[in-house]
Protein backbone atom coordinates (compact mmCIF):
# COMPACT_ATOMS: atom_id res chain seq x y z
CA UNK A 1 0.00 0.00 0.00
CA UNK A 2 1.70 3.38 -1.06
CA UNK A 3 1.64 6.21 1.87
CA UNK A 4 2.27 10.14 1.81
CA UNK A 5 4.75 11.45 4.23
CA UNK A 6 4.37 14.44 5.15
CA UNK A 7 8.03 16.00 6.85
CA UNK A 8 8.17 19.55 8.24
CA UNK A 9 9.71 21.45 5.38
CA UNK A 10 12.29 23.71 7.61
CA UNK A 11 13.49 20.78 8.80
CA UNK A 12 13.25 17.35 6.27
CA UNK A 13 14.26 14.97 9.21
CA UNK A 14 11.52 16.10 11.09
CA UNK A 15 8.20 13.55 10.07
CA UNK A 16 5.26 14.92 10.87
CA UNK A 17 3.00 12.08 9.81
CA UNK A 18 2.61 8.95 7.45
CA UNK A 19 -0.72 8.40 5.90
CA UNK A 20 -2.12 5.94 3.69
CA UNK A 21 -2.88 6.62 -0.25
CA UNK A 22 -6.54 6.68 -0.87
CA UNK A 23 -7.32 5.13 -4.35
CA UNK A 24 -10.33 6.09 -6.57
CA UNK A 25 -11.99 3.02 -5.47
CA UNK A 26 -11.99 4.87 -1.50
CA UNK A 27 -13.02 8.31 -2.95
CA UNK A 28 -16.05 6.48 -4.87
CA UNK A 29 -17.10 4.50 -1.78
CA UNK A 30 -16.52 7.89 0.51
CA UNK A 31 -18.85 9.78 -1.70
CA UNK A 32 -21.29 6.75 -1.50
CA UNK A 33 -21.45 6.75 2.38
CA UNK A 34 -21.63 10.83 2.67
CA UNK A 35 -24.58 10.68 -0.17
CA UNK A 36 -26.43 8.40 2.16
CA UNK A 37 -25.49 9.91 5.43
CA UNK A 38 -26.79 13.85 4.08
CA UNK A 39 -30.03 12.75 3.71
CA UNK A 40 -30.30 12.85 7.57
CA UNK A 41 -28.20 15.70 7.93
CA UNK A 42 -30.72 17.86 5.70
CA UNK A 43 -33.45 16.49 7.70
CA UNK A 44 -31.76 18.43 10.97
CA UNK A 45 -33.13 22.09 11.43
CA UNK A 46 -30.74 24.43 10.19
CA UNK A 47 -30.45 25.84 13.79
CA UNK A 48 -29.23 22.90 15.00
CA UNK A 49 -26.52 22.99 12.45
CA UNK A 50 -25.70 26.39 13.21
CA UNK A 51 -25.01 24.68 16.80
CA UNK A 52 -22.71 22.18 15.08
CA UNK A 53 -20.73 25.39 14.01
CA UNK A 54 -20.85 26.99 17.08
CA UNK A 55 -19.35 24.02 18.59
CA UNK A 56 -16.63 23.71 15.75
CA UNK A 57 -15.94 27.59 16.40
CA UNK A 58 -15.27 27.26 19.97
CA UNK A 59 -13.17 23.99 19.60
CA UNK A 60 -11.45 26.17 16.96
CA UNK A 61 -10.66 28.18 19.31
CA UNK A 62 -9.85 26.15 22.09
CA UNK A 63 -7.11 24.38 19.79
CA UNK A 64 -5.73 27.88 18.05
CA UNK A 65 -2.61 27.52 19.37
CA UNK A 66 -1.52 23.81 18.75
CA UNK A 67 -3.54 23.65 14.85
CA UNK A 68 -1.33 26.85 14.13
CA UNK A 69 1.85 25.52 15.22
CA UNK A 70 0.98 21.89 13.18
CA UNK A 71 0.02 24.12 10.06
CA UNK A 72 3.61 26.18 10.56
CA UNK A 73 5.44 22.56 11.13
CA UNK A 74 4.00 20.92 8.52
CA UNK A 75 3.68 23.82 5.55
CA UNK A 76 5.98 26.18 6.84
CA UNK A 77 4.40 29.36 7.63
CA UNK A 78 5.50 31.79 9.96
CA UNK A 79 3.62 30.94 13.19
CA UNK A 80 1.59 34.58 13.05
CA UNK A 81 0.52 33.74 9.90
CA UNK A 82 -0.36 30.11 10.82
CA UNK A 83 -2.35 32.10 13.91
CA UNK A 84 -4.16 33.63 10.84
CA UNK A 85 -4.74 30.73 8.78
CA UNK A 86 -6.40 29.20 11.67
CA UNK A 87 -8.21 32.48 12.60
CA UNK A 88 -9.97 32.55 9.38
CA UNK A 89 -11.85 29.05 10.36
CA UNK A 90 -12.52 30.54 13.43
CA UNK A 91 -13.76 33.97 11.60
CA UNK A 92 -15.80 31.65 9.30
CA UNK A 93 -17.52 29.56 12.29
CA UNK A 94 -19.20 32.52 13.77
CA UNK A 95 -20.48 34.10 10.54
CA UNK A 96 -21.99 31.07 9.38
CA UNK A 97 -23.31 29.72 13.27
CA UNK A 98 -25.93 32.35 12.76
CA UNK A 99 -27.00 31.05 9.28
CA UNK A 100 -28.56 28.28 10.17
CA UNK A 101 -30.95 31.14 12.19
CA UNK A 102 -31.67 32.94 9.14
CA UNK A 103 -30.92 30.71 5.72
CA UNK A 104 -33.84 32.60 4.31
CA UNK A 105 -35.89 32.18 1.59
CA UNK A 106 -38.94 34.75 0.06
CA UNK A 107 -42.00 35.24 0.19
CA UNK A 108 -43.01 37.06 -3.53
CA UNK A 109 -46.36 38.28 -4.09
CA UNK A 110 -48.62 36.50 -7.14
CA UNK A 111 -49.58 38.68 -10.03
CA UNK A 112 -53.37 36.28 -9.26
CA UNK A 113 -55.32 36.55 -5.93
CA UNK A 114 -55.47 33.90 -3.15
CA UNK A 115 -52.05 32.15 -4.68
CA UNK A 116 -48.68 32.77 -2.87
CA UNK A 117 -45.35 32.04 -4.00
CA UNK A 118 -42.12 31.01 -1.65
CA UNK A 119 -38.43 30.69 -2.33
CA UNK A 120 -36.29 27.94 -0.71
CA UNK A 121 -32.88 27.09 -0.31
CA UNK A 122 -31.90 23.34 -0.91
CA UNK A 123 -28.87 21.71 -0.46
CA UNK A 124 -27.10 20.34 -3.10
CA UNK A 125 -26.23 17.30 -2.15
CA UNK A 126 -22.45 15.43 -1.44
CA UNK A 127 -19.57 18.17 -2.03
CA UNK A 128 -16.46 16.51 -3.29
CA UNK A 129 -13.91 19.54 -2.07
CA UNK A 130 -10.16 19.48 -3.58
CA UNK A 131 -8.18 21.82 -1.48
CA UNK A 132 -4.38 23.42 -1.29
CA UNK A 133 -1.70 23.06 0.98
CA UNK A 134 -0.55 26.90 1.18
CA UNK A 135 -3.87 27.56 3.26
CA UNK A 136 -4.35 24.23 4.98
CA UNK A 137 -6.89 25.50 7.84
CA UNK A 138 -8.82 28.83 5.89
CA UNK A 139 -10.02 27.49 2.62
CA UNK A 140 -11.21 24.35 3.61
CA UNK A 141 -13.10 26.12 5.72
CA UNK A 142 -14.68 28.07 3.67
CA UNK A 143 -15.97 25.25 1.97
CA UNK A 144 -16.63 22.83 4.76
CA UNK A 145 -18.48 25.30 7.14
CA UNK A 146 -20.88 26.68 5.02
CA UNK A 147 -21.68 23.16 3.26
CA UNK A 148 -22.37 22.01 6.02
CA UNK A 149 -24.49 24.38 7.58
CA UNK A 150 -26.66 24.52 4.39
CA UNK A 151 -26.70 20.85 5.05
CA UNK A 152 -24.70 18.98 2.62
CA UNK A 153 -22.46 15.89 3.07
CA UNK A 154 -18.57 16.46 2.26
CA UNK A 155 -15.68 14.37 1.09
CA UNK A 156 -12.43 16.39 1.66
CA UNK A 157 -9.39 16.13 -0.41
CA UNK A 158 -6.81 17.99 1.26
CA UNK A 159 -3.55 18.55 -0.30
CA UNK A 160 -0.90 15.52 0.40
CA UNK A 161 1.46 17.61 1.93
CA UNK A 162 -0.96 18.87 5.00
CA UNK A 163 -2.26 15.30 5.85
CA UNK A 164 -2.02 15.99 9.67
CA UNK A 165 -3.70 19.32 9.50
CA UNK A 166 -6.42 17.56 8.00
CA UNK A 167 -6.63 14.90 10.01
CA UNK A 168 -6.94 17.52 12.93
CA UNK A 169 -9.17 19.76 11.39
CA UNK A 170 -11.54 16.74 10.69
CA UNK A 171 -11.15 15.55 14.38
CA UNK A 172 -12.42 18.74 15.58
CA UNK A 173 -15.84 18.62 13.40
CA UNK A 174 -16.49 15.27 14.76
CA UNK A 175 -16.44 16.37 18.11
CA UNK A 176 -18.34 19.29 17.51
CA UNK A 177 -21.19 17.08 16.31
CA UNK A 178 -20.60 16.37 12.51
CA UNK A 179 -21.72 12.55 11.97
CA UNK A 180 -18.64 10.74 10.90
CA UNK A 181 -20.42 10.25 7.34
CA UNK A 182 -21.22 13.84 6.75
CA UNK A 183 -17.75 14.97 6.30
CA UNK A 184 -15.04 12.14 5.43
CA UNK A 185 -11.53 13.13 4.95
CA UNK A 186 -9.43 11.13 1.84
CA UNK A 187 -5.89 11.64 1.03
CA UNK A 188 -5.10 11.16 -2.38
CA UNK A 189 -2.96 12.14 -5.17
CA UNK A 190 -4.33 13.82 -8.23
CA UNK A 191 -5.00 11.31 -10.59
CA UNK A 192 -6.50 8.76 -8.35
CA UNK A 193 -8.80 11.97 -7.42
CA UNK A 194 -10.24 12.45 -10.96
CA UNK A 195 -10.71 9.12 -11.74
CA UNK A 196 -12.72 8.79 -8.24
CA UNK A 197 -14.22 12.69 -9.06
CA UNK A 198 -15.46 11.17 -12.41
CA UNK A 199 -16.49 8.07 -11.15
CA UNK A 200 -18.30 9.31 -8.75
CA UNK A 201 -19.91 11.75 -10.96
CA UNK A 202 -21.16 8.82 -13.02
CA UNK A 203 -22.50 7.30 -10.33
CA UNK A 204 -24.88 10.33 -9.35
CA UNK A 205 -22.72 10.50 -5.69
CA UNK A 206 -21.19 14.05 -6.57
CA UNK A 207 -23.57 16.67 -6.72
CA UNK A 208 -21.00 19.67 -6.35
CA UNK A 209 -17.16 20.22 -6.65
CA UNK A 210 -15.33 22.93 -5.03
CA UNK A 211 -11.61 23.38 -5.98
CA UNK A 212 -8.96 25.24 -5.10
CA UNK A 213 -5.29 24.99 -6.90
CA UNK A 214 -4.33 25.60 -10.33
CA UNK A 215 -5.56 27.35 -13.52
CA UNK A 216 -4.77 24.58 -15.33
CA UNK A 217 -6.21 21.84 -12.75
CA UNK A 218 -9.59 23.89 -12.46
CA UNK A 219 -9.53 24.10 -16.39
CA UNK A 220 -9.99 20.04 -16.15
CA UNK A 221 -12.26 19.84 -13.24
CA UNK A 222 -14.59 22.30 -14.79
CA UNK A 223 -14.72 20.75 -18.07
CA UNK A 224 -15.58 17.56 -16.53
CA UNK A 225 -18.16 18.72 -14.03
CA UNK A 226 -19.53 20.61 -16.83
CA UNK A 227 -20.27 16.88 -18.90
CA UNK A 228 -22.80 16.57 -15.90
CA UNK A 229 -24.25 19.70 -15.77
CA UNK A 230 -22.89 20.80 -13.00
CA UNK A 231 -20.99 24.02 -12.19
CA UNK A 232 -17.75 23.86 -10.16
CA UNK A 233 -16.65 26.49 -7.24
CA UNK A 234 -12.94 26.83 -8.46
CA UNK A 235 -10.63 28.99 -6.85
CA UNK A 236 -7.77 29.24 -9.55
CA UNK A 237 -4.19 30.73 -9.91
CA UNK A 238 -3.68 35.05 -9.48
CA UNK A 239 -1.44 37.15 -11.26
CA UNK A 240 -1.92 40.11 -8.18
CA UNK A 241 -1.23 43.27 -9.59
CA UNK A 242 -0.29 46.35 -7.75
CA UNK A 243 -0.51 49.94 -9.07
CA UNK A 244 1.74 52.51 -7.50
CA UNK A 245 0.33 56.04 -8.64
CA UNK A 246 2.79 59.09 -8.49
CA UNK A 247 1.07 60.40 -5.03
CA UNK A 248 1.29 57.24 -3.20
CA UNK A 249 2.01 57.43 0.18
CA UNK A 250 5.36 55.29 -0.41
CA UNK A 251 5.93 53.81 2.83
CA UNK A 252 2.63 52.58 3.17
CA UNK A 253 3.50 50.90 -0.03
CA UNK A 254 7.15 49.12 0.97
CA UNK A 255 5.13 47.44 4.17
CA UNK A 256 2.35 46.41 1.92
CA UNK A 257 4.46 45.37 -1.01
CA UNK A 258 7.05 43.05 1.54
CA UNK A 259 4.05 41.26 2.76
CA UNK A 260 2.09 40.76 -0.71
CA UNK A 261 5.41 39.61 -2.41
CA UNK A 262 6.62 37.99 0.33
CA UNK A 263 4.02 36.47 3.14
CA UNK A 264 3.93 32.59 3.04
CA UNK A 265 7.06 32.90 0.90
CA UNK A 266 4.96 34.09 -1.91
CA UNK A 267 2.31 30.71 -2.21
CA UNK A 268 -0.99 32.77 -1.47
CA UNK A 269 -2.73 33.11 -4.19
CA UNK A 270 -3.21 37.12 -3.82
CA UNK A 271 0.26 36.93 -3.17
CA UNK A 272 1.83 39.95 -5.62
CA UNK A 273 2.88 39.20 -9.22
CA UNK A 274 3.64 41.98 -10.55
CA UNK A 275 4.24 45.75 -9.11
CA UNK A 276 3.37 48.55 -11.73
CA UNK A 277 5.18 51.69 -10.27
CA UNK A 278 4.61 55.14 -12.21
CA UNK A 279 7.65 56.43 -13.87
CA UNK A 280 8.11 59.36 -11.24
CA UNK A 281 8.71 56.84 -8.62
CA UNK A 282 10.39 53.97 -10.13
CA UNK A 283 13.64 54.39 -9.41
CA UNK A 284 13.43 55.82 -5.51
CA UNK A 285 10.91 53.08 -4.80
CA UNK A 286 12.83 50.36 -6.33
CA UNK A 287 15.70 51.36 -4.32
CA UNK A 288 13.92 51.03 -0.97
CA UNK A 289 11.94 48.33 -1.33
CA UNK A 290 15.27 46.33 -2.76
CA UNK A 291 17.25 47.68 0.51
CA UNK A 292 13.75 46.55 2.72
CA UNK A 293 13.92 42.65 1.01
CA UNK A 294 17.95 42.73 1.41
CA UNK A 295 17.61 42.85 4.90
CA UNK A 296 14.41 41.19 5.70
CA UNK A 297 15.21 37.66 7.79
CA UNK A 298 14.65 34.75 6.15
CA UNK A 299 14.47 31.03 7.56
CA UNK A 300 12.89 29.18 10.94
CA UNK A 301 9.31 29.96 10.95
CA UNK A 302 9.22 30.06 14.24
CA UNK A 303 11.05 32.76 14.71
CA UNK A 304 11.00 36.56 13.99
CA UNK A 305 11.12 36.26 10.31
CA UNK A 306 9.33 37.55 7.20
CA UNK A 307 8.62 34.01 5.40
CA UNK A 308 9.84 30.55 6.14
CA UNK A 309 10.37 27.92 3.41
CA UNK A 310 8.60 26.46 0.85
CA UNK A 311 5.91 24.55 1.26
CA UNK A 312 7.72 21.13 -0.29
CA UNK A 313 10.33 20.48 -2.15
CA UNK A 314 7.77 20.56 -5.45
CA UNK A 315 7.55 24.37 -4.79
CA UNK A 316 11.00 25.04 -4.35
CA UNK A 317 11.32 22.99 -7.99
CA UNK A 318 8.59 24.90 -9.41
CA UNK A 319 10.22 28.35 -7.91
CA UNK A 320 13.36 27.23 -9.64
CA UNK A 321 11.55 26.78 -12.99
CA UNK A 322 10.52 29.90 -12.96
CA UNK A 323 13.36 31.72 -12.22
CA UNK A 324 14.70 30.64 -15.86
CA UNK A 325 12.30 32.99 -17.32
CA UNK A 326 14.46 36.07 -16.25
CA UNK A 327 15.47 37.35 -19.07
CA UNK A 328 18.41 39.45 -20.68
CA UNK A 329 16.87 42.87 -20.38
CA UNK A 330 15.57 42.21 -16.81
CA UNK A 331 17.74 43.11 -13.26
CA UNK A 332 17.49 40.58 -10.46
CA UNK A 333 17.94 42.35 -6.81
CA UNK A 334 16.54 40.75 -3.36
CA UNK A 335 19.23 38.81 -1.82
CA UNK A 336 22.98 37.63 -1.57
CA UNK A 337 21.78 34.52 -4.13
CA UNK A 338 18.88 33.20 -6.08
CA UNK A 339 17.36 29.91 -6.43
CA UNK A 340 17.43 27.91 -3.04
CA UNK A 341 19.48 28.86 -0.11
CA UNK A 342 22.53 26.79 1.34
CA UNK A 343 25.36 26.91 2.94
CA UNK A 344 27.10 27.18 -0.32
CA UNK A 345 24.33 29.80 -1.52
CA UNK A 346 23.76 31.82 1.60
CA UNK A 347 21.52 34.43 2.23
CA UNK A 348 22.66 37.05 4.60
CA UNK A 349 21.17 36.85 8.06
CA UNK A 350 19.56 33.42 7.28
CA UNK A 351 17.89 32.31 10.99
CA UNK A 352 18.81 28.66 11.36
CA UNK A 353 20.24 25.73 8.62
CA UNK A 354 19.00 26.48 5.28
CA UNK A 355 19.97 22.93 4.99
CA UNK A 356 17.58 21.51 7.47
CA UNK A 357 14.41 22.45 4.97
CA UNK A 358 13.40 23.90 1.45
CA UNK A 359 14.05 27.76 1.76
CA UNK A 360 14.17 30.01 -1.39
CA UNK A 361 16.11 33.35 -1.58
CA UNK A 362 13.61 36.67 -2.36
CA UNK A 363 13.68 37.86 -5.69
CA UNK A 364 13.14 40.92 -7.18
CA UNK A 365 12.74 41.34 -10.72
CA UNK A 366 12.61 44.64 -12.59
CA UNK A 367 12.26 45.72 -16.06
CA UNK A 368 9.17 43.62 -16.39
CA UNK A 369 7.64 44.56 -19.50
CA UNK A 370 4.01 43.38 -20.90
CA UNK A 371 4.95 40.64 -23.65
CA UNK A 372 7.35 38.70 -21.03
CA UNK A 373 6.98 35.45 -19.69
CA UNK A 374 7.17 36.55 -16.56
CA UNK A 375 4.04 39.09 -17.42
CA UNK A 376 2.30 36.13 -17.59
CA UNK A 377 2.98 33.32 -15.59
CA UNK A 378 1.91 33.07 -12.23
CA UNK A 379 5.04 31.95 -10.19
CA UNK A 380 3.42 31.32 -6.83
CA UNK A 381 7.04 31.53 -4.59
CA UNK A 382 9.13 34.31 -3.35
CA UNK A 383 9.20 36.04 -6.62
CA UNK A 384 8.04 39.76 -7.08
CA UNK A 385 8.00 40.94 -10.38
CA UNK A 386 8.24 45.26 -10.90
CA UNK A 387 7.29 47.36 -14.29
CA UNK A 388 7.24 50.93 -15.26
CA UNK A 389 4.62 52.64 -16.26
CA UNK A 390 3.17 56.52 -17.61
CA UNK A 391 -0.28 56.94 -17.14
CA UNK A 392 -3.30 55.02 -15.55
CA UNK A 393 -4.80 53.81 -18.66
CA UNK A 394 -1.62 51.51 -19.29
CA UNK A 395 -1.36 50.82 -15.87
CA UNK A 396 -4.99 49.10 -15.58
CA UNK A 397 -4.43 47.35 -19.34
CA UNK A 398 -1.17 45.70 -17.96
CA UNK A 399 -2.86 44.89 -14.96
CA UNK A 400 -5.78 42.96 -16.81
CA UNK A 401 -3.52 41.90 -19.83
CA UNK A 402 -2.13 38.39 -18.44
CA UNK A 403 -5.85 37.09 -18.14
CA UNK A 404 -5.91 36.19 -14.21
CA UNK A 405 -8.31 38.28 -12.44
CA UNK A 406 -8.07 37.57 -8.63
CA UNK A 407 -6.63 39.85 -6.66
CA UNK A 408 -5.12 44.18 -7.30
CA UNK A 409 -4.13 46.96 -5.41
CA UNK A 410 -3.83 50.27 -6.22
CA UNK A 411 -2.16 53.20 -4.13
CA UNK A 412 -2.93 56.08 -4.49
CA UNK A 413 -4.75 59.17 -2.46
CA UNK A 414 -6.97 60.61 -5.55
CA UNK A 415 -9.73 59.59 -4.90
CA UNK A 416 -9.96 59.56 -9.26
CA UNK A 417 -7.68 56.99 -9.47
CA UNK A 418 -9.31 55.14 -7.25
CA UNK A 419 -12.45 54.89 -9.11
CA UNK A 420 -10.83 54.51 -12.18
CA UNK A 421 -8.91 51.56 -11.28
CA UNK A 422 -12.17 50.01 -9.42
CA UNK A 423 -13.95 50.41 -12.59
CA UNK A 424 -11.27 49.43 -15.08
CA UNK A 425 -9.63 46.26 -13.28
CA UNK A 426 -10.81 43.01 -14.15
CA UNK A 427 -10.42 41.27 -10.72
CA UNK A 428 -13.04 39.97 -8.14
CA UNK A 429 -11.09 41.75 -5.43
CA UNK A 430 -9.36 45.01 -5.44
CA UNK A 431 -7.85 46.73 -2.61
CA UNK A 432 -6.75 50.46 -1.97
CA UNK A 433 -3.77 51.38 -0.39
CA UNK A 434 -3.42 47.86 1.10
CA UNK A 435 -1.86 44.69 0.20
CA UNK A 436 -2.80 42.28 -2.44
CA UNK A 437 -3.43 39.48 -0.15
CA UNK A 438 -5.32 38.99 3.02
CA UNK A 439 -9.15 39.31 2.53
CA UNK A 440 -11.08 39.41 5.35
CA UNK A 441 -13.07 36.14 5.51
CA UNK A 442 -16.76 37.75 5.42
CA UNK A 443 -16.29 39.49 1.93
CA UNK A 444 -17.05 37.49 -1.71
CA UNK A 445 -13.75 35.92 -2.67
CA UNK A 446 -12.85 34.74 -5.88
CA UNK A 447 -11.54 36.12 -9.23
CA UNK A 448 -12.74 36.10 -12.93
CA UNK A 449 -10.43 34.64 -16.44
CA UNK A 450 -8.21 32.59 -15.93
CA UNK A 451 -8.45 32.93 -11.67
CA UNK A 452 -12.13 30.97 -11.71
CA UNK A 453 -15.65 31.03 -13.32
CA UNK A 454 -16.99 33.12 -11.26
CA UNK A 455 -17.86 31.29 -8.15
CA UNK A 456 -17.25 33.17 -4.87
CA UNK A 457 -16.70 31.71 -1.26
CA UNK A 458 -16.84 33.36 2.16
CA UNK A 459 -19.83 35.47 3.51
CA UNK A 460 -23.03 35.12 2.13
CA UNK A 461 -22.18 34.89 -1.20
CA UNK A 462 -20.75 31.49 -1.16
CA UNK A 463 -24.54 30.28 -0.03
CA UNK A 464 -25.43 30.23 -3.83
CA UNK A 465 -22.53 27.47 -3.97
CA UNK A 466 -24.36 25.27 -1.94
CA UNK A 467 -27.26 25.60 -2.08
CA UNK A 468 -30.15 25.81 -5.34
CA UNK A 469 -32.99 27.68 -4.83
CA UNK A 470 -36.76 26.24 -5.18
CA UNK A 471 -39.54 28.40 -5.95
CA UNK A 472 -42.83 27.19 -4.63
CA UNK A 473 -46.28 28.51 -5.98
CA UNK A 474 -49.36 27.68 -4.00
CA UNK A 475 -53.05 28.81 -5.45
CA UNK A 476 -55.51 28.22 -2.78
CA UNK A 477 -58.44 29.80 -5.08
CA UNK A 478 -59.71 26.61 -5.14
CA UNK A 479 -59.82 27.00 -9.34
CA UNK A 480 -56.99 27.12 -12.08
CA UNK A 481 -55.72 30.23 -12.32
CA UNK A 482 -53.35 30.59 -15.71
CA UNK A 483 -50.24 32.42 -14.91
CA UNK A 484 -50.03 35.18 -17.72
CA UNK A 485 -53.71 34.46 -19.24
CA UNK A 486 -55.98 34.58 -16.29
CA UNK A 487 -54.60 38.11 -14.69
CA UNK A 488 -57.20 40.54 -14.43
CA UNK A 489 -56.38 43.83 -16.58
CA UNK A 490 -57.38 46.81 -14.11
CA UNK A 491 -59.08 49.82 -15.61
CA UNK A 492 -57.27 52.65 -17.33
CA UNK A 493 -57.03 55.39 -19.87
CA UNK A 494 -54.05 54.91 -21.96
CA UNK A 495 -55.49 58.11 -23.93
CA UNK A 496 -55.26 60.71 -21.03
CA UNK A 497 -53.27 63.93 -20.90
CA UNK A 498 -53.37 66.85 -18.64
C1 LIG B 1 -5.36 31.49 -0.90
O1 LIG B 1 -4.18 31.78 -1.03
O2 LIG B 1 -5.87 30.51 -1.52
O3 LIG B 1 -6.58 36.86 1.20
C2 LIG B 1 -6.26 32.17 0.04
C3 LIG B 1 -5.68 36.14 1.64
C4 LIG B 1 -6.06 35.02 2.58
C5 LIG B 1 -6.57 33.85 1.82
C6 LIG B 1 -5.71 33.39 0.68
N1 LIG B 1 -7.06 35.50 3.51
O4 LIG B 1 -4.52 36.29 1.34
Amino acid sequence: MSTFVSRNPANLTDVVTEVPAATAADIVEAARRAKAAQVAWAKMPAPARGRVIANAGRLFEKNKDALSRLVTREMGKVFREAQGDVQEVIDTCDFFLGEGRRLYGQTVPSEMPNKNLFTFRKPVGTALIITAGNFPAAVPSWYIIPALLTGNSIVWKPSEYTPAISKAMTDIFYAAGVPKDVLITVVADGKETFKGLEEGLKQGLINKVGFTGSTEVGRLIGAKVGEYIQSACLELGGKNPMVVMPDANLDLVLDGATFAGFGTAGQRCTSLGTMWLHEDIYDRFLEAYVKRIENEKVGDPMQDVLFGPMIAEKYLDTHEHNLKMVASHHQVHGSTGVGRISASNPRKGFVGDPDAGVFAHPTIVSGIKGGDELYYTETFGPLVGVGKFKTLDEAIELSNGHGYGLSSAIYTSDPNSVWRFREGISAGMVSINNSTSGAEAHLPFGGNGKSGNGSRQSGIWVLDQFTSWQSMNWDWSGKLQKAQMDNEEVPHNPDFTI
